[in-house]
């Protein structure tokens, strides 16, 4: 099995690394720019490859990618400004906006347009991981514009991939990892990683459960959005 994870040197990316080594994956970790946390594993089953999803994928990088590809985990993501600093209504920025929804969103779109025939040769699976920040019938408290909305859109674009990847057999959904404690977080979250990292996974080896896109918690639960 060939797994491929974005945002892979630290956080949530590097325990759904750590967790499909441990299933007998092949995983290919991608980092921005700096491999962190993948130096410190040593598996023959890990490749590490460069790429900041703000940018198509170098040849070179994609050159490391299989010819097949069973799982794409679109992980990586930024919160932008603090939520009290730079989200509320009265000082978040175009700039602000438009970063986060570079990364969060547009570069899901990025990675699976780069990818997607090597994962429709394996009939494979797209994990989009979102949150329920970017649920509305989960926001009560407003505010984190930019976080929100990116991750908003993030579902709707990971629905419409399911929608036009189903008939090359393709299934698409969208993960909510819990509150976990990660640096993006400050690690104030309530669970940790690999408690986050093995309820995704459960969710993605159960996926035909689901609706195409459908949006679930690492609980397993469906987030109404
Ligand atoms: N932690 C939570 O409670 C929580 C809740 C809901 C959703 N999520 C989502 O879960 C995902 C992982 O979050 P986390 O908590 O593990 O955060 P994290 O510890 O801050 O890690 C974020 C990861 O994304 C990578 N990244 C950022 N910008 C990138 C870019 N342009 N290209 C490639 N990689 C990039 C980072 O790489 P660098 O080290 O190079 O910056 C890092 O590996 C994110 O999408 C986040 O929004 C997290």
């Amino acid at each position: 099995m060939n797994v491929v994870i974005t945002g892979a040197n630290r956080g949530l990316g590097l325990a759904f690394t750590q967790y499909y080594l441990q299933q007998g994956a092949h995983v290919y970790a991608c980092y921005r720019s700096d491999p962190g946390g993948l130096s410190t594993l040593t598996s023959p089953m890990l490749q590490a490859v460069q790429w900041d999803v703000r940018e198509a994928v170098s040849e070179e990088s994609l050159s490391r990618l299989p010819a097949t590809i069973d799982i794409v985990i679109n992980n990586a993501g930024i919160y932008g400004p603090s939520k009290m600093a730079g989200q509320s209504l009265e000082n978040i920025t175009p700039k602000a906006m438009l970063e986060v929804f570079d990364i969060n969103c547009v570069g899901a779109i990025r990675v699976v347009q780069a990818i997607k025939d090597r994962v429709i040769k394996a009939a494979g699976i797209i994990a989009n991981v979102s949150s329920k920040m970017g649920s509305s019938a989960d926001n009560s408290s407003g505010g984190c514009y930019a976080y929100r909305a990116a991750k908003a859109a993030l579902v709707i674009v990971s629905k419409s991939m399911a929608v036009d990847l189903a008939a090359d057999g393709v299934r698409v959904i969208t993960l909510h990892p819990g509150w976990v404690r990660t640096d993006m977080t400050r690690q104030t979250g309530e669970i940790d990683t690999s408690e986050s990292v093995k309820g995704m996974c459960k969710v993605i080896e159960q996926i035909d459960d689901y609706e195409p896109g459908a949006f679930v918690g690492w609980d397993l639960e469906l987030i109404p959005y």
